[in-house]
């Protein structure tokens, strides 16, 4: 049973040491996470896929790290500086200030148009404020979502010295384009990727790494002649959708969405999102646009820009003439993307089932937890009929359904509700003895890709040698752990929560034939290898 709430999925990551809260000593930093020990070894995996995938394995690609901080000027002509902003709204009567767009959509059951619309449905007394249901809303008017900071010791409080925190790394392909061309001797169609970080003060951050404040972005400026960009595109939107599936990447989870005119950015010509079915619905994994020869033509001198020192052109050899290449822009979040293969890969499955008289007593807690649910105050009434249903169906469908009552117990809503410590008193132990996580992630995504274990740890040469296999393992470039904590089924289980694909155990036959049993985390099942071919057969599997 794959997860049904981020919650789970949180509750996972803090847990095990995927993601943590930011500055926790200090009480957090709203919507701000940092990645742990197993979170950066994934999120690297990831980030390294993409690259491998993009750069290393295609002919027509040359990679860039361009700096954070940028000449304003860069985004005065990008166009960030006039036009990234999201529409605000004023609650004249309980002073909160929500999005005006969202507040729309939530209301009229679409996206608006544009601003007018929004500010004539407002004008109207049509919207009403999400929080309190005022109708005396301010005109919407835009907030510049990039961070501002300022360059040298002094800050003379004239602008002189304004950066911004990009927020978003193609602006610093666009901008070195001509250098890539020249150095690399590049010809068209070619293109230029770039992993990074971009940093949007985003109004309502939220569902975990979802949507934040400081993120990395996985982005591709593709360039190719004009009249050649709508077959790009199309390839490209194959070539991205593919690099998920190929993944491990459920294809029911992954759609592809054609962006409506009224969505599109202002140096799209047409946009597709590719959107993951994530566990609080439908949202955009990646955008892949069209944005044609607006940014090279942006950042070239002109009447329109004086401050540019020259053009971003190309000189055609076989039509013997200069062209602004049109652009395709494949942009993917490296967080967003980490966060959906976590997702995607999560399975609670019950392995054996409990006694009857357990079962039963878990049915009754679950069952008074329902009845409870209903006379609690305070709750909205959408979550209390979610949280009801929910313990319906997990009551009548017990054992079978204990993985579902993980979910709930997980659920930051049913922890308000008293009796849910009853159930997670009993439901916890229970889960703990007949089920089992697990983390589907592909074998070249796993944080670990190897754990080796001693059967007995207070036997020295058991232990010696699968710390050697450990080294040997390492050494020729799988990441491997050595553990000797707890029993063999307790690292078993372990393991699977984290994702690693083997687990290799040095028992008493080892020492003998020189042989260790290898464990694959998703059957289950096992098989005797030999030690010194162990390093070749894993690195064949992951290649
Ligand atoms: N250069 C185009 C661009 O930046 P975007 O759709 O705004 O387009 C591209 O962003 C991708 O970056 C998104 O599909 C998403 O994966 C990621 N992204 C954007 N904003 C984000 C945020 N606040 N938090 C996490 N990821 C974000």
């Amino acid at each position: 049973m794959p997860a049904t709430s981020l919650d789970t999925i949180v509750s996972l990551c803090k847990r095990r040491g995927f993601v943590f809260p930011s500055s926790s000593v200090y009480g957090g930093l709203g919507s701000t996470w940092d990645y742990g020990p197993l979170g950066v070894e994934l999120k690297n995996n990831v980030k390294r896929a993409w690259w491998r995938s993009v750069v290393h394995e295609r002919d027509d690609m040359e990679g860039l790290d361009a700096a954070i901080l940028m000449n304003r000027l860069v985004w005065k002509y990008s166009g960030h500086e006039a036009t990234f902003s999201d529409p605000m709204t004023d609650c004249r009567a309980c002073k909160t200030r929500p999005r005006a767009d969202h507040v729309f959509a939530a209301q009229k059951g679409r996206d608006p148009k544009g601003l007018p619309e929004i500010n004539a449905a407002i004008e109207a007394k049509e919207l009403v404020c999400p929080k309190c249901g005022s109708k005396d809303l301010t005109p919407a008017r835009p907030f510049n979502l990039m961070f501002r900071t300022s360059v040298g010791p002094v800050d003379s409080g004239d602008d002189s010295g304004l950066v911004y925190m990009r927020p978003e790394t193609a602006q610093g392909i666009f901008v070195n384009f001509g250098n890539v061309l020249d150095t690399m001797r590049r010809k068209l169609p070619f293109g230029i990727a770039q992993v990074g970080k971009a940093f949007r003060n985003e109004i309502t951050p939220g569902n975990f790494t979802f949507r934040t404040r400081e993120f990395e972005q996985m982005e591709i400026e593709y360039f190719v002649r004009p009249g050649e960009d709508e077959a790009a595109h199309e390839s490209w939107i194959a070539e991205r959708t593919n690099w998920y599936l190929k993944l491990g990447m459920r294809k029911e989870n992954l759609r592809v969405r054609e962006q409506e005119k009224h969505e599109l950015a202002h140096y799209a010509k047409r946009c597709v999102d590719l959107e993951y079915r994530f566990p609080m619905g439908w949202s955009e994994l990646e955008g892949i646009a069209n944005r044609t020869d607006f940014d090279l033509k942006a950042h070239s001198r002109s009447p329109e820009n004086p401050d540019a020192v020259g053009e971003l052109k190309y000189f055609d050899q076989e039509q013997k003439k200069h062209l602004v290449p049109y652009v395709i822009e494949p942009s993917a979040g490296a967080d967003r993307a980490t966060l959906a293969f976590l997702c995607d890969a999560y399975e609670d499955a019950l392995v054996k089932e409990p006694p009857v008289e357990e079962t039963a007593k878990l049915r009754d807690l679950v069952e008074s937890f329902a009845k409870s649910v209903g006379r609690r105050e305070g709750l909205a009434v959408e979550v209390k009929q979610r949280l009801v249903s929910t313990a319906e169906v997990i009551a009548a469908g017990l054992p079978g359904t204990l993985p579902q009552l993980i979910g709930l117990m997980e659920d930051s809503d049913a922890a308000a509700i008293e009796v849910m410590k009853k159930v997670r008193g009993v439901g916890e132990k229970i889960a703990e003895e007949h089920t089992r996580t697990v983390l589907h992630l592909h074998p070249r995504l796993a944080p670990l890709t190897v754990a080796v274990f001693p059967l007995k740890r207070n036997d020295p040469r058991l232990v010696e040698m699968a710390r050697g296999l450990k080294r040997d393992l390492q050494r020729s470039g799988v990441r491997a752990v050595y553990d000797d904590t707890g029993a063999i089924g307790k690292l078993y289980r372990r393991q699977d929560e984290i994702g690693t694909p083997w687990c290799v155990t040095v028992d008493f036959q080892s020492l003998e034939d020189q042989t260790v049993t290898v464990r694959d985390r998703d059957n289950m099942q096992q098989e005797r290898l030999k030690a010194t071919e162990l390093a070749s057969t894993i690195g064949g599997r992951l290649a």
